[in-house]
């Protein structure tokens, strides 16, 4: 169970749910203060990320951990509105420069390399009030922020990940307002926001490509969430072909234009055309690129940055009535296996994380391979000695050698979600995905490994897991 030489190791964490110091030093209120503040029951408790891990001044705690673990790579994101408090690049608060500056320098003088994410959906509340992402106008504020980070720590970081999870967060965000602005727009504003993200991200792209990538020599992409979705029944023609349309749902909206010719897979261009005029409505839901846009984006990744926890069954769903939504318009319906353990939404299937490797290598060009997160949940109260958690890192683990030494995938980087426990959006505080404890009672947050740290530790040192006796 050797990885390659050369295998990068990682943890992920992102500035909401990590930082606290909400409004430290200047930094400017993003979406996520605004909504938590706001109460209402959305978030566990109505608990909210003003202090959470407190990494804004506990740095140097996370940095013990890290070394502890001795990670190859550590992926953190930049809060955008504690360097920009307003999202432009009109008033820049040295503060949030100086302690992403400290972070980095620390990291590198570790030997640890910074794998940097823009925008973690924490968007400046300043630019929310403005349209945020269903506005068009948020494209060009992005890609000047964009470039004032690669200017700004670019000679330092060579991996980029200008969104996380965009697929996701459009939806959650913009139709199903589960995340804020907490609008729902159902069947019209995920599909909007979509369509101005992936922009979005071609257009940093190309201002890294055209404006710092010979002088700075670096990475940029985006990362994905991808579900692994199997046919219910894999002798089902009808749950196999579901199933492929719910990966273009999920995935292929984002990854064919970026990795493939620049436009939306034709599955959900046909069905979302065609729910949209028995719905009514003049056009398609599904806004559309013009010829031009379609060269900007094809092209504009330099990894393939994937996010995996979970499996879901897929059938297919006939939409009867023409409802509107996104499993209405991929005509899906989703189930898991009795036989399948797990906590929250996370279960644990490792061998889908093989699976969805192989689709990404074959549908992508085989590319370069980078997952990003990957992890499992405890709900509180959490157990130090999390054997049964361990196990399931463990069996992924065996997952990933099987799909680099079979399978030939080009995998480079594994990294944990999460370093610590830390705000788990909608859940609060209640589900812990840390490879440490943090104890949010106690004012000076102390971290404190789990056994999965310690085991992780392990097998970085041996660049894989040890054949058990
Ligand atoms: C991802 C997200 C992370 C983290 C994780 C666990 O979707 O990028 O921020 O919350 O899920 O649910």
């Amino acid at each position: 169970m050797a990885f390659p030489a050369g295998f990068g190791w990682g943890a992920a964490t992102a500035a909401y749910q990590i930082e606290g110091g909400w409004d430290a030093d200047g930094k400017g209120p993003c979406v996520w203060d605004t909504f938590t503040h706001q109460g209402g029951d959305r978030v566990f408790k109505n608990q909210t990320g003003d202090v959470a891990c407190n990494s804004y001044t506990l740095w140097e705690e996370d940095l013990k951990c890290i070394k502890q673990l001795g990670l190859t790579h550590y992926r953190f994101s930049l809060s955008w509105s504690r360097l920009l408090p307003d999202g432009t690049t009109g008033f820049i608060n040295q503060k949030g420069v100086d302690y992403y500056n400290k972070i980095i320098d620390d990291l590198l003088k570790n030997k640890i390399i910074p794998m940097v994410t823009l925008f973690h959906f924490d968007m400046p509340q300043a630019l929310e009030d403005k349209g945020g992402w269903l506005s068009e106008a948020t494209i060009d504020v992005f890609d000047q922020y964009a470039r004032f980070c690669f200017s700004t720590f670019g000679d330092r970081v060579k991996h980029w990940i200008t969104m996380n999870e965009p697929n996701v967060f459009a939806i959650l965000a913009y139709d199903l307002g589960f995340f804020p602005p907490a609008v729902p727009h159902v069947g019209t504003g995920g599909y909007q926001a979509a369509h101005n993200l992936i922009k979005a991200h071609a257009r940093a792209w190309h201002s890294y490509n055209s404006l710092f990538r010979k002088e700075q020599k670096g990475l940029v992409s985006l990362s994905f969430f991808t579900v692994w979705l199997e046919p219910a029944d894999p002798n089902s023609a009808s749950d196999k072909q579901a199933s492929e349309r719910a990966l273009a749902f999920e995935l292929g909206v984002f990854a064919k234009p970026i990795f493939i010719d620049g436009d939306y897979p034709e599955v959900v261009k046909s069905q979302i055309a065609s729910m949209s005029k028995r719905q009514g409505y003049p056009s398609s839901r599904l806004p559309e690129f013009t010829e031009e846009e379609k060269k900007m984006i094809k092209g504009t990744a330099d990894f393939f940055a994937v996010q995996y926890y979970t499996t879901r069954l897929i059938k297919h769903k006939e939409n009867k009535e023409g409802e509107l939504g996104l499993l209405q318009d991929a005509e899906i319906d989703y189930s898991t296996d009795p036989s399948w353990k797990g906590e929250n939404w996370v279960f644990v299937v490792p061998w889908g994380l093989r699976k969805l490797l192989k689709h990404v290598k074959d549908t992508y060009n085989n590319p370069v391979i980078y997952i990003t997160e990957n992890g499992f949940p405890q709900c509180d109260p959490p157990s130090i000695d999390d054997t049964q958690r361990w196990e399931c890192f463990r069996q992924t683990f065996q997952e990933l050698s099987k799909a680099i030494q079979i399978d030939k995938v080009n995998l480079q980087i594994y990294c944990a979600w999460s370093l610590l426990d830390n705000f788990e959006w909608n859940d609060g505080y209640r589900v812990r995905f840390g490879l440490y404890h943090v104890d949010f009672e106690d004012p000076a947050r102390p971290r404190v490994p789990y056994k999965s740290a310690k085991e992780y530790a392990k097998v970085i040192r041996n660049n894989g897991l040890e054949e058990k006796p």
